[in-house]
């Protein structure tokens, strides 16, 4: 038996569940083999999942089968592109749960548009609110702009350390202030990129019932964890297709609740979103449906790869990925926790909880070396890339996350940006914190990662132990 069956024996004996997950084995060998046949592991499913060879088949099969053209027009191609548009807001209905009644489905190229519709479109003004978590992704972040010009207040809610959850008790406290507010929006993720802290959605209820929208970035968390609308109700949702299945790339959505949607307000219209627009007549009329918020001619052809998405992503079944992703990642936390120099130090820090409660397959970290010094994330991912490991380091962006696990303060960061006012790049940054990491190392598992994968990033992280940082 060779060290990789010792290792997998003994991560079987503690994660027994993962047994019932060798179907995502099966699938790998037949739709994913190019992983295996290239040797490569692939570490970054919170970047992007990825997708099997029947997707792709898929796909190209039902564009070959027919003739497909602008939706815009009655004509026979338009009506099959039109037919090809609607069934994809359909499946996203019927995967989330989201009833057609309750919830509208606008297709958008990715989260981040999903994300800019909301906070453009948001009645913001002197009296609203916005409440962000500290570690929203930098696409929710930029709604504070749209608010912040509108006049809006900005909060932002703190993470407690060490394990970055929301701090419940001035998360209540800012959500249940009361207040002549307007309009109030909160936007949280529901999984953290940087720490993997799944953020509870019992808070949206708790907004709700203090009078607030809630936007729920769902980004990271939809890949492997199961979001049914009948059971969490957001008013806004945001999704990556890619992230959850692989392809297509360029595809997500905003669900969104109608009783919140009919709170937005376009800043402008265009192709596509009317249904009459007049010159002469300096009028237009928004359409009534989804339609309103999809600028232009919809991405057609790439529609119908979003239900083969998710019919292949239905067919292995939520329970099985997220088993899978829970014992693997469970293992890797308690390995990479055990690693020490032979000093006794520790060899990585995990930013984030230690064990697999209330957290996805996302685990950020940095290597110490045997002097306590960070190894710089920039080494590490070049020592990574050269043994075919793709994995992610930085800030993934998300700084507030990042500032928080990394320490860096308010009073360190007003420091460096003051002198700065325009021109301020990463490398200015590294210079500016200069004895603190500025970014961590992130692997995340995902779809159809396996127990090999883990064991040949921790063969790889075993390399840190017992060197100064120099020698790396
Ligand atoms: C939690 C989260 N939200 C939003 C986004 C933005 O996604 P996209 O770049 O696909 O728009 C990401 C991307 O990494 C993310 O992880």
């Amino acid at each position: 038996m060779d060290s990789l069956e010792v290792a997998e024996r003994s991560f079987l004996d503690q994660h027994p569940g993962y047994r019932n997950t060798t179907a995502i084995d099966e699938l790998r060998h037949a739709q994913y083999e190019r992983l295996d046949r290239l040797g490569h592991r692939y570490l970054d499913y919170t970047g992007a999942s990825l997708y099997s060879s029947t997707q792709i088949q898929e796909h190209a099969r039902l564009l070959l089968a027919d003739v497909f053209g602008n939706p815009h027009s009655s004509s026979p191609a338009s009506a099959l592109a039109t037919r090809l548009v609607e069934r994809a807001r359909g499946a996203v209905h019927e995967f989330f749960k989201a009833s057609p009644d309750e919830y509208l489905v606008v297709l958008t190229r990715n989260a981040t548009g999903a994300l800019k519709l909301v906070g453009e479109s948001y009645p913001f003004d002197h009296a609203s609110r916005l409440l962000l978590a500290f570690d929203n992704h930098n696409s929710v972040n930029g709604i504070r702009e749209f608010a912040r010009a509108a006049g809006a207040v900005v909060t932002y809610s703190p993470l407690v350390l060490p394990d970055m959850r929301l701090d419940r008790e001035s998360l209540s406290a800012y959500l249940g202030a009361s207040g002549e507010s307007t309009h109030k929006l909160f936007a949280y993720p529901a999984q953290s990129n940087f720490s993997g802290v799944q953020h509870s959605l019992d808070w949206i209820e708790f907004a709700h019932a203090h009078g607030w929208d809630v936007l729920l970035d769902a980004a990271a968390y939809v890949p492997a964890n199961r979001l049914d609308l009948r059971l969490a109700k957001p008013d806004f949702v945001c999704v990556s297709f890619y992230k959850m299945f692989g392809y297509p790339t360029g595809a997500g959505c905003l669900i969104a609740r109608k009783a919140a949607v009919s709170k937005l307000r376009r800043p402008w219209f265009s192709g596509g979103t009317i249904t009459v627009a007049s010159v002469k007549g300096d009028r237009h009329y928004l359409h009534g449906g989804p339609e309103a918020f999809e600028d232009g001619t919809p991405d057609y052809l790439c529609a119908p790869a979003i239900e083969i998405g998710l019919n292949h992503m239905a067919s292995i079944g939520y329970e099985m990925i997220h088993a899978r992703v829970e014992s693997l990642t469970g293992w890797m936390l308690d390995q990479l926790g055990a690693l020490r120099h032979g000093n006794g130090l520790a060899v990585v820090r995990i930013y984030g909880p230690l064990t697999t409660d209330a957290r996805g397959g996302t685990v950020a970290f940095n290597f110490f070396d045997e002097d306590g010094r960070f190894v710089d994330h920039r080494i590490v991912e070049e020592r990574a890339n050269e043994m075919k490991i793709s994995l992610r380091t930085g800030c993934f962006c998300n700084p507030g996350g990042g500032e928080v696990a990394l320490g860096i303060s308010e009073e360190e960061l007003s420091a460096c940006f003051s002198g700065t006012p325009s021109g301020f790049t990463l490398d200015d940054f590294r210079l500016c914190i200069d004895d603190k990491s500025t970014g961590a190392v992130r692997i995340s598992f995902g779809l159809v990662s396996n127990f090999a994968d883990a064991y040949h990033f921790l063969q790889f992280a075993s390399r840190f132990v017992d060197k100064r940082a120099i020698e790396i």
